[in-house]
């Protein structure tokens, strides 16, 4: 049984609401809303009304398209208010007997016993590996015996006043938020592969507004931290180069934007829509890939202090992959590759079918991440569904009703009310 989710990837320059279902190994993608974003800044709320409007016009969309309603989403979070540190947690395991997922919890909790100022709060606290009477390497424990439970954990915290500005937005455009999930975790679930995460990768997602950064490792999560820094900087940035109006600069970069300025001929002469009822004028490409390269350069070397400073840089074979809007730019992979060295790729959404000819290009995916992350969550929950179901149908029958439960539909239909509908 497969129940569709509804995820909002809300970033700074385009809103996006998808619906999905699980489809195997895979996703379906059963409707799209798109709206551009007003009231982001820096992937964060700045105007809780404006967003709100984007939100509920890319949810109609999405809803119309997949012919469902949304009550509840999977919202990605990001901005430079993210913070995350690794944490350990440890736990006695009762009598020295199997690991249960109490035990795990208790763990959990003690990893995440940190010290959150009252300004901040937890996101996510995600289990790394764990160790088991000092045995590292442990990926899943339960069952497993021993004494005492020790957790590696991931925290990311952020700031109450952001995450409550998101909130409000979301509830506004009158859909409840169900989990917040950090965007370049969610970005990684759609365009890593196991092996990537298996051997240890740099996912960096470029959008509009900021850069986000998850590297894995081992499997698992290792590192997060989102610059305020995107491509809306590179268009900035050719906008004052050019003396040109922010519409006419972005159109420029679409259209010839290179950040090699070696590919860039200076003879390539480029028209550039003008402020008011000034001359149009022209730049050559050579000048506009020189603006670009710059600032792209700046913005890998950022990636680069980053990688360094979570210490992981030598952990990391599978490289780079590049995500978000901005790293469709023609050259990115050469200079990434430049720049932080290590091998990088362009990493699209996978693992879909449906309505996948709009969310196929690298700029969706979080969303896509988003809608893989949602339907394995809501996997979860029918399966623990499922599975107090089945305890209690194992129940009814062990019980001293049990033989009558062949006896006849009137006296099942009598017994079974009982335990739950499902
Ligand atoms: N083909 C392209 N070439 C160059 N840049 C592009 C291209 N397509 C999109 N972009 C840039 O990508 C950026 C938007 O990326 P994306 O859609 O991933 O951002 P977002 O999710 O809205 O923002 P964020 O995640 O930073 O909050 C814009 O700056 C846009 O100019
Ligand atoms: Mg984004």
């Amino acid at each position: 049984m497969s129940i569709p989710v509804a995820v909002l990837d809300i970033g700074t320059t385009k809103t996006v609401a998808l619906i999905a279902e699980a489809a195997g190994d895979e996703i379906r993608v059963l409707g799209v809303g798109l709206a551009p974003s007003e009231g982001m800044r820096k992937g964060v709320v700045v105007d809780v009304r404006l967003a709100a409007q984007s939100i509920a016009l890319a949810v109609e969309q999405a809803e119309r398209m997949a012919n469902m309603s949304i009550e509840g989403a999977y919202v990605g979070i990001a901005g430079a208010h993210i913070a995350s540190i690794n944490s350990r947690g440890v736990a006695p395991i009762p009598h020295g007997r199997a690991v249960t997922q109490d035990v795990v919890q208790r763990a959990m909790d003690a990893a995440q016993a940190i010290a959150v100022p009252d300004n901040r709060e937890v996101v996510h606290a995600i289990a790394r590996g764990y160790s088991l009477d000092g045995q590292d390497g442990v990926r899943d424990p339960i069952g497993m015996m021993g004494y005492r439970l020790e957790v590696e954990a991931h925290i990311v915290t952020g700031a109450v006043a952001s995450i409550q500005n998101l909130y409000k937005a979301v509830e506004t455009a009158g859909v409840r938020v169900i989990e917040l999930v950090l965007e370049p975790i969610a970005a990684g679930e759609a365009v890593l592969t196991l092996a990537e995460r298996d051997l240890g990768v740099a996912l960096v997602d470029i959008g509009g507004g900021t850069t986000d950064i998850a590297i894995f490792i081992d499997g698992s999560v290792w590192h997060t931290v989102v610059l305020p820094i995107g491509g809306m900087h590179l268009t900035n940035d050719l906008a004052v180069g050019l003396r040109a109006p922010f519409a006419a600069a972005e159109e420029i970069k679409m259209k010839y934007g290179t950040v090699t300025v070696d590919d860039a001929r200076p003879e390539e002469i480029i028209e550039l829509a003008a402020f008011g009822d000034e001359e149009m004028r022209v730049a050559s490409r050579r000048e506009v890939a020189e603006i670009l390269q710059a600032r792209a350069e700046e913005m890998f070397g950022m990636v680069l202090t980053e990688i360094k400073r979570s210490g992981y840089d030598g952990l990391l074979p599978a490289g780079v992959v590049l995500c978000g809007g901005a790293s469709q730019l023609v050259g990115i992979k050469a200079l990434a590759r430049e720049i932080i060295g290590l091998p990088t790729r362009v990493g699209s959404p996978q693992k879909m079918d449906g309505l996948i000819e709009r969310v196929s290009s690298p700029a969706y995916a979080t969303s896509v991440g988003l809608a893989h992350w949602g339907v394995r969550q809501a996997d979860v929950q029918t399966l623990q569904l499922t599975e107090t179901a089945a305890r209690a149908k194992r129940r009814s029958e062990e019980g001293v009703f049990a033989p009558l439960l062949n006896a006849g539909d009137w006296l099942r239909r009598a017994l079974l009310p009982e335990h739950g509908e499902n």
